[in-house]
């Protein structure tokens, strides 16, 4: 296993301190996890012709498993957290590794198979797993993948990579989920539509904004993309410190205007 990252105890102070606070107050702004809307083909028309939202789809690319799943079976990873398990599809693929952390609160998992070492499987909110896990003092393990995938409203991937950043190896990659929706529908904060992305498309945009010494690139993974992060710094506490500035500002940028230039946001790689 990687060395853990040298955080100290002032370091893991001030992370419990701020999942503690945001996770108090942290609900999800609207029903982020209510399902879909019956007769969805009709909401679908009349949502293109009052608004123009209309269906991009991605250029076809390989599947989102297929890139995580090689990102897995790099020599150089060892160390793994997913944020949303759900029935541990992608999580599976790290019975080789270490050790493999998967937080969900409500995980579906079959009875067997996750119960045991690599696995460690955190039944709770990744807020709440944060704010323990740094509550208890500096971490003793160090990230090489993380992949965010859990509630897809944007604070809440935003705080998912505030500590995931905090747990970086040197040369960790972070990747996230959905960060290419291909109508504004697919891209609400509040779900009601069977495939959704919600709003995690501006966790990337803000990072590029607040945090030019990382990389952000997008990738057209399909069905609706990922984030790949690099450049990571667990000392940085700018998102920490600007918190409330960098989700303003992340709440302002307009889906119909990132929908419309999406395709220039995403790497060619
Ligand atoms: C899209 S599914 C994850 C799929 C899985 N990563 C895969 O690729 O097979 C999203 C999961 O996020 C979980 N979730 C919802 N809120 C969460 C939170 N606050 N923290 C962590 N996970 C959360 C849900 O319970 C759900 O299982």
């Amino acid at each position: 296993m990687r060395e853990a990252s040298r955080m100290d105890k002032a370091r893991a102070k001030q992370l419990a301190e701020f999942f503690r606070t945001l996770a108090d107050t942290s609900a999800a702004p609207w029903n982020a996890s209510a399902n879909f809307t019956p007769r969805e083909p009709d909401l679908h028309a009349s949502l293109a012709e009052l608004y123009d939202d209309r269906l991009r789809p991605l250029k076809p690319g390989p599947s989102y498993k297929v890139e995580l799943e090689r990102r897995i079976r790099s020599p150089l990873v060892t160390t793994y957290l997913e944020t949303g398990v759900n029935t541990g599809e992608s999580l599976r693929l790290c019975s080789d590794l270490e050790l493999a952390i998967g937080v969900d609160p409500a995980p579906k998992l079959p009875p067997e198979g996750f119960d045991r070492p690599p696995f460690r499987v955190e039944r709770k909110p990744s807020d709440a797993f944060f704010q323990e896990l740094f509550g208890e003092g500096p971490s003793d393990f160090a990230l090489d993948l993380a992949f965010i995938d859990g509630l897809h409203v944007f604070e809440f991937a935003l705080r998912d990579f505030i500590g995931v950043e905090a747990l970086a190896a040197h040369g960790c990659t972070v990747l996230v989920h959905d960060v290419l929706p291909r109508r504004a529908a697919e891209a609400a904060r509040h779900r009601f539509t069977r495939s959704w992305t919600g709003d995690v498309w501006r966790l990337p945009m803000v990072l590029r904004q607040f945090r030019p010494d990382l990389r952000v690139e997008l990738v057209a993974a399909a069905p609706t993309g990922l984030a790949v992060i690099t450049g990571l710094d667990a000392a940085n506490t700018l998102l920490i410190e600007r918190y409330d500035e960098v989700v303003a500002y992340g709440l302002r940028l307009s889906v119909m205007a990132f929908l419309a230039e999406r395709d220039a946001h995403v790497s060619l790689v």
